[in-house]
């Protein structure tokens, strides 16, 4: 349990360094699973997330060794994660469900039920790996997949990110060809594409809707470093939103942020982009409209903070929330904060420019406990964020100390 006390911030300066991005490593880490010699990820993230995974690997039977930030996982003898708590912990552990079948010609997975933002079910999942000719059931909160995998034609219902990531593991190591149509396109989809290519698969397409892939017999290990964090650079990004200031998000990649940065633009922000990364600087003065979309579209882990600089820039912002059915939570701490936000079903209208004042709040999910600590930067007196389940943990890597490295005013305790 943390609880941060964050103080009145109106200027933030100088320089912060984007981490390695969680929602790359976690698939990737799974997909070490598929390898027959040791991979080693080079700059792993210390997210609580990523420690989860490395259970849920050592549950697999794997090894897993940290040297400073280096992860070294050796898949030699696999078996199924019975009864590991971190596999009930951990959402993306769905993800060793595709490698686990690949590998022992079964995968059998207990997964958390719905989370805060929405029930996230895994029927996508199981449908493709169907396709590839697995058994599949769930029965209560086990996902199992059985059978020898065989390429087939697939087509996703809704590109879903986790469901793409897994049937593309399936794939790499199933016999002859598999197409993977209304596949996701996110960075940490082609990222995962290049970590496997870099192991032997045969991938076409990544980053497009249609993946194509021809099954290999098996995978060496590699040596890999995932891309940079979009999300805790688009965090950052919206930090200098709310204050005034100049500040340089080392490593951030610009071409990953698209649709942010033309709102940010759209708000009035100067955003600037270099070889070392985006520079930031002025502040949201005009509200704008967000409607969450699949990448490239506005991306969903970023509507949270994005509310929170719509709450500081003057006049109104719609926003559409397109991608999880129950993803509003921080609104209702911000209005207690003193914001003017009304929610309706997937829609939150927001009348910017009033004053925020502090209060006690709490980090209902990941993104919007990030969004309360933004929050906390403009408002007046002392905010109180507690995460008691230590939700901005999972996902930060201290959070606190880079806004505070900038010049916030944030303390944990
Ligand atoms: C990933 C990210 C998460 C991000 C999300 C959307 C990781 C570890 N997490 O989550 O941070 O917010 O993408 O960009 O990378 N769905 C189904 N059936 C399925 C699978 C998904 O209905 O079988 C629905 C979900 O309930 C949700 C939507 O599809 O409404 C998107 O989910 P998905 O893209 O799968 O998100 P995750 O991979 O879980």
């Amino acid at each position: 349990m943390s609880t941060y006390l964050i103080h009145p911030s109106p200027v933030l300066h100088g320089e912060a360094q984007i981490n390695t991005s969680k929602n790359a490593v976690l698939p990737i880490m799974a997909g070490a699973l598929l390898c027959q010699s040791p991979v080693v990820l080079h700059d792993t993230p210390a997210l609580t997330d990523v420690d989860s995974m490395a259970e849920v690997l050592t549950a697999c039977g794997a090894r897993v060794e940290r040297r400073g930030r280096d992860m070294r996982i050796t898949a030699g003898d696999l078996r199924q994660p019975e009864d590991a708590q971190a596999v009930q912990r951990l959402r993306a552990s769905i993800l060793v469900l595709g490698p686990l079948c690949a590998r022992l010609g079964e995968g059998r997975v207990a997964l958390p039920g719905g989370c805060a933002i929405g029930q996230r079910p895994i029927d996508i999942h199981l449908r493709g790996l169907k396709t590839l000719g697995a058994e599949v059931s769930q029965e209560g909160s086990v996902a199992s997949a059985k059978g020898s995998l065989a390429g087939g034609s697939i087509y996703l219902d809704f590109p879903s990110v986790g469901a793409t990531e897994n049937l593309l593991m399936a794939a790499v190591l199933a016999r002859g060809v598999t197409r993977i149509e209304n596949a996701a396109k996110e960075p940490e989809i082609v990222d995962l594409a290049d970590f496997l290519t870099a192991c032997g698969a045969r991938i076409l397409g990544a980053g497009t809707g249609t993946l194509v892939i021809d099954g290999v017999r098996q995978l060496r290990g590699t040596e890999y470093t995932p891309i940079p964090d979009r999300i805790e650079a688009g965090t950052l990004a919206c930090a200098a939103a709310i204050t005034e200031g100049s500040i340089l998000l080392r490593g951030a990649r610009s071409d990953h942020l698209r649709a942010l940065l033309f709102k940010l633009r759209e708000t009035g922000m100067l955003v600037q982009e270099d070889s070392r990364g985006l520079c930031l600087r002025g502040r949201a003065k005009r509200g704008v409209d967000v409607r969450t979309l699949s990448y490239p579209g506005f991306p969903t882990d970023l509507q949270a903070p994005m509310m929170t600089v719509c709450c500081k820039a003057k006049g109104q912002s719609v926003f559409l929330e397109t991608i999880f059915e129950n993803r509003y939570m921080h609104a209702v701490a911000l209005s207690r904060m003193g914001a003017d936000i009304r929610t309706e079903g997937r829609m939150a209208v927001v009348q910017g420019g009033q004053t925020l004042h502090g209060a006690a709040v709490e980090a209902t999910d990941l993104r919007a406990g990030a969004a309360l600590m933004l929050a906390g930067l403009m408002a007046q007196g002392e905010t109180r964020l507690l995460d008691e389940a230590g939700h901005i943990d999972r996902g930060y890597e201290h959070l606190d100390e880079k806004l505070r490295g900038l010049g916030a005013d944030i303390c944990k305790q």
